[in-house]
């Protein structure tokens, strides 16, 4: 079903309403105390005016729930029930006991010469506090309907994507004591809404708020530690302090010795530098998410503001201690112990880089191509050798990112289903890697360019064996030329299971039609936040958009955007439960009749 936020809507409601005054007479108040209940036309919706038990009361007549008419309802004691779903509801403010219902807007009434007049617009003082009030209560109370309503809502009322991302994203850190999966989801989604449609960066958001709230459900709420009270550390002090705790998995000592950089006065370069100089003491820590992980919490602190840090960074401390890195993986050490050689290479990094000082290097797809190879010391010389030739950390990274996306667009599907996630994982390492060398190239995080070569050289298997990319006849032969339609199929290809192959020829041919690229990049997000789709999943559509960008127009870009409609043909269907939340919230925006569906 296709859903536009604009597409009949009722006139855009300001952010202030008007003096809170009844003002339009709607009824004599003998009728109503006859009928009990009589509908009148609102500014913008349908209004329920009652008389009971001796007052009068007036809500919007669509159920907040999925929009029953209210006054098919009944009303005892006060109460006001729903007759489809049966919640109920206190009838003069409109305030719901079945909380998965939500509040009904209620409107204020006054009696003048036995007539009853009603107020043009509900009780709300302000549309954007409101909406964001219930958001943190829909978070709370794990609804995600309520979510999704507030998400339009604030939308709708012009909030900033970044002021809807920071509420969400302090209420996850408050209220759990770790980070988890949804804060990353959120930044994705938030990183890519300047490149979506209106009801695609809502479907974004909507995915990122509802993992966030789901993380925190039954979940201890952060513990508040204070930083050291010593007045003269220094950064360097406090570095060493950081990788110490780290490496001894002192949780604790971690985050009272990051909570003082913070203090300090440490810039966010300088406080990305502690962190990510700890997560690369060991290789590949936790398969690749903890630098994923951390890079995602400097870009969350970038949308909402650096201020927030100390409410932000010390969430990522619980996976920085606990996090398995390569050395203590079999996979790392067996059949070839790649630890002496990476050692070795680590060490030498500081001479390299001041080698290739001065120099200019432009050879990335050169090296991606020997970072596919079938051997870990030619893999390590190619990059000794770009280094003293003068190749920048931030290039080696962006060459990385792209051998890791060809395992992925040249992925057997011979292969077993969840082996396309070992590839994602050492793509998004890759991709996390080269945003954070962008911010911070230190030779510390250096070390990350090797972990990540090690990681592609041992995911050589999942291409055994290749898959083929689509040729330039094959992609062209036959078919529509039209930008619209070819979106409109790859979408519709995805309402089938499997069609890996078939998903990035479409991909392949539209892109060497030349048509726009930025529809398509919203198209493929599309796919992924229509499906209940997994953390893998969206984390695989914000990479390789990301990385898209870095050779646009060149075969490179071709291959990571084919890469990206693999991996989500490969993952879809699902049973889109989510997309039908979301929906529902925004058909009771529009006022449609949710109770009429199937009704010949
Ligand atoms: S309870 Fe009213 S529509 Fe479901």
């Amino acid at each position: 079903m296709t859903i536009w936020l604009d597409a009949q809507l009722p006139p855009k409601e300001p952010l202030m309403n008007p003096p809170l005054r009844a003002s339009v007479p709607v009824v004599p108040l003998a009728d109503l105390q006859r009928q009990g209940v009589v509908v009148v036309r609102g500014a913008d919706r349908p209004i329920a005016v009652y008389a009971h038990n001796g007052r009068v009361s007036a809500v919007d007549n669509r159920c907040p729930h999925l929009g029953f008419p209210l006054h098919r309802g009944s009303v005892h004691d006060g109460i006001l029930t729903c007759h489809w779903h049966h919640a109920r509801f206190d009838l003069c403010s409109g305030c719901a006991f079945d909380l998965w219902a939500d509040d009904i807007p209620a409107y204020d009434v006054e009696v003048r010469d036995g007539m009853v007049y009603v107020a043009a617009r509900p009780r709300q003082a302000s549309l954007k506090e409101h909406y964001l009030a219930r958001l943190r209560e829909g978070m709370v109370q794990g609804i995600s309907l309520i979510q999704a309503k507030c998400l339009i809502g604030l939308l709708k009322a012009e909030v900033e994507p970044r002021e809807l991302v920071r509420t969400v994203a302090l209420f996850g850190v408050s209220h759990r004591d770790d980070w988890a999966s949804g804060l990353t989801i959120l930044t994705a989604m938030a990183n890519l809404v300047p490149l979506l449609t209106e009801e695609t960066a809502y479907l974004a958001l909507y995915q990122g708020t509802r993992r966030v709230a789901n993380d925190c459900a039954e979940q201890p709420p952060r513990r508040e530690l204070r930083p050291l009270e010593s007045g003269d550390l220094t950064l360097l002090t406090l570095k060493r302090w950081l990788r110490y705790w780290t490496m001894v998995r002192h949780r604790d000592g971690a985050e009272r010795t990051l909570l003082t950089a913070i203090h300090v006065g440490a810039s966010p370069v300088e406080l990305a530098d502690l962190l990510f100089s700890a997560v690369t003491d060991r290789p590949y820590a936790d398969t690749g998410h903890l630098l994923d992980f951390c890079n995602k919490a400097c870009e969350l602190l970038d949308l909402i503001g650096w201020e927030h840090a100390a409410a932000v960074l010390p969430a990522l401390l619980g996976e920085l201690v606990q996090a398995r890195g390569g050395e203590e993986m079999d996979s790392w050490r067996h059949p070839v112990d790649l630890m002496p050689v990476l050692r070795q290479a680590e060490a030498e990094l500081p001479d390299l880089l001041r080698a290739g000082a001065g120099k200019e290097w432009h050879d990335e797809a050169a090296l991606s191509q020997a970072l596919l190879g079938e051997e870990p010391l030619p893999i390590l010389a190619a990059l000794r050798e770009a280094l003293c030739a003068g190749a920048q950390p931030v290039q080696l990274a962006r060459a990385l990112a792209y051998a890791a996306a060809l395992r992925i667009a040249r992925f057997g599907t011979v292969n077993e289903l969840s082996d396309w996630i070992t590839a994602l994982h050492t793509f998004t390492y890759c991709n996390a890697l080269h945003q954070a060398l962008q911010r911070i190239p230190s030779p510390e995080l250096v070390r990350g360019v090797l972990h990540g070569a090690m990681s592609v050289y041992m995911d050589r298997f999942l291409n055994i064996p290749p898959a083929r990319l689509p040729a330039d006849g094959a992609a062209l032969a036959g078919g529509s030329q039209d930008a619209e339609t070819l979106r409109t199929q790859f979408l519709d290809l995805l309402d089938q299971r499997q069609q890996v192959d078939a998903a990035a020829r479409l991909v392949a041919r539209y892109l060497r039609l030349a048509h726009p690229v930025p529809p398509l990049l919203d198209t493929l997000t599309r796919a992924a936040v229509r499906e209940d789709a997994d953390f893998h999943t969206l984390q695989m559509v914000e990479a390789g958009i990301r990385q898209y960008h870095e050779w646009q127009h060149r075969p490179e870009g071709e291959h990571i955007l084919i890469a990206v409609a693999r991996f989500l043909a490969a993952h879809s269907p699902t049973q889109r439960a989510q997309l039908q939340t979301a929906e529902i919230a925004l058909r009771l925006h529009r006022g449609e009749s949710l109770y009429e569906d199937g009704i010949d």
